[in-house]
């Protein structure tokens, strides 16, 4: 009987593509990925360390686990937690049996082996190893229309606040051949949408001309709909890439480029290389490329030194911007993160309300951005299935989630993966409503698939 594996994702997007990836070596390794840790030979964690909060989860998490080891389940740590407290886990959570880092996880199978042999010394990979996982990894194995790709890994860019030097190490970028072969692959499997990955995507180097030379050849390639790339850096949007936006149709226009704070000051405390007005003529020679072109962006509420002024300034640059949306987070203290050297000076509750008053700023942008929707007919790409089983549910090309009613479940089954002309009728803060076109292309998907 097939042995079976449980993982679960925290974080970022790069770790639920990670998860992937460890389904698929242990795939080889004979294991079956399941959604019930209860059935699991293996549980894995896939974790975040970006914040405070991330992190405790994982051992919270494991108490919850520990019930599983009396049935013989192995517990593993994985991800960016691994990577940064691997000792610590060992030692706060002793029945793990495994603990190992994002660089590392092609060697699960040997690791898994030398635990069956009670050997402990081989329990923690958190090393950053000579050679690179993506070497080792077999072929992808597609999953639904929609696809994430790395095609680049970790950071020099040191912001004052942030773990990710430390956790995912220095910038790597895949070589430009084994990024199209993965993506054949993956067309082939059906996927229509390939998001590009990579802590600072933009600064891939992995093909003469960067990344809007990939994107380019990514585009060409027959059965690639839809491109999109996260997340990225201010300092590396160079002309090359903000032309592609204009050129590129298969580029989707939205863009996560985050800016972090609006006030120059803050800026440069969080050491991020560039002010407000870089940002901001940036975005205006993006829209000049691409005048439909919707932004979303992070932003770090009460990062030490951050005045009322400062938080002005972050909401003055909002406003200036306009988001389609936004992350923000209250700023918390990383060990081992220059940021985390000086003095918090921002009180817990000034930062919540920071907090609220930003959000209540881009929620009010995010739904005049999805009413302004309403009425167009947009191009849905259905990813996902709906609550109700004759529901099913896409992106637009602005990264709207879309909700369509359609006439009966074997329609909306038939929907599934398909890219189709959608009504917008409904608008709401997180999401739209809509319903399917007779359009002639839609007809067409239909009748090709013999309805
Ligand atoms: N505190 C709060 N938010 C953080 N982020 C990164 N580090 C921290 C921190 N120490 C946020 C940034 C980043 C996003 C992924 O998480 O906004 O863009
Ligand atoms: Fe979290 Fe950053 Fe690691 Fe992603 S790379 S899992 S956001 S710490």
């Amino acid at each position: 009987m097939a042995k079976k594996v449980f993982i679960k994702s925290y974080g970022c997007q790069m770790n639920v593509y990670d998860s992937a990836r460890m389904a698929d070596v242990l795939g080889e390794d004979g294991y079956a990925r399941i959604d019930d840790p209860e059935d699991a030979d293996l549980v894995i964690l896939n974790t975040c360390h970006i914040r405070e909060k991330a992190a405790e989860k994982v051992y919270s998490e494991l108490g919850r686990l520990r019930s599983l080891k009396a049935r013989g389940t192995r517990i593993a740590v994985a991800g960016c937690v691994a990577q940064a407290e691997g000792d610590e886990i060992m030692r706060r959570s002793p029945y793990v049996d495994l603990v190992v880092g994002p660089q590392s996880y092609h060697r699960l199978p040997a690791m898994l082996a030398a635990s069956d042999e009670g050997n402990r010394r081989s329990a923690i990979e958190t090393e950053f190893p000579v050679e690179s996982k993506f070497d080792f990894l077999p072929p992808v194995k597609a999953d639904g229309p929609s696809a994430f790709l790395t095609i680049q890994e970790g950071c020099d860019k040191f912001c004052a606040f942030c773990v990710v030097p430390y956790t995912r190490g220095s910038e790597f970028s895949r070589p430009g051949a084994t990024v199209l072969e993965e993506a054949r692959l993956l067309v082939e499997g059906g996927v229509r949408e390939i998001t590009l990955l990579g802590q600072n995507v933009n600064a891939y180097h992995g093909t003469e001309g960067g990344l809007a030379a990939l994107i380019r050849a990514l585009a060409a390639i027959d059965g690639v709909e839809r491109l999109r790339y996260t997340t990225s850096h201010p300092r590396d949007m160079d002309d090359a890439l903000i032309a592609a936006h204009g050129e590129v149709p298969e580029l989707m226009p939205y863009l996560h480029l985050p800016v972090q704070s609006g006030s120059d000051a803050i800026l440069a405390r969080m050491n991020r290389q560039h002010r407000a007005e870089d940002y901001l003529r940036i975005v205006e020679r993006l829209r000049a490329a691409r005048p439909d072109l919707a932004l979303s962006s992070d932003f770090i509420v009460g990062h030490p030194g951050e005045t009322e002024a400062d938080f002005a300034d972050t909401l003055a640059l909002i406003e200036a911007v306009g988001y389609a949306q936004a992350y923000s987070f209250k700023y918390s203290a990383r060990p081992g993160t220059p940021a985390a050297d000086a003095e918090d000076t921002v009180p817990e509750d000034e930062k919540s309300a920071r907090l609220q008053r930003l959000q209540a700023l881009v929620n009010d942008q995010q739904l005049a951005f999805n009413r302004a929707s309403l009425g167009t007919t947009t191009e849905i790409l259905f990813d996902r299935r709906g609550k109700h089983e004759n529901q099913v549910a896409g992106r637009s090309p602005y990264m709207q989630s879309v909700h369509v009613d359609c006439a009966d479940a074997a329609e909306a089954a038939r929907m599934f993966g398909q890219t189709a002309s959608v009504l917008i009728s409904g608008a709401h803060a997180n999401s739209l409503t809509g319903q399917l076109e007779a359009h002639p292309h839609n007809n067409q998907v239909k009748e090709l698939q013999g309805a």
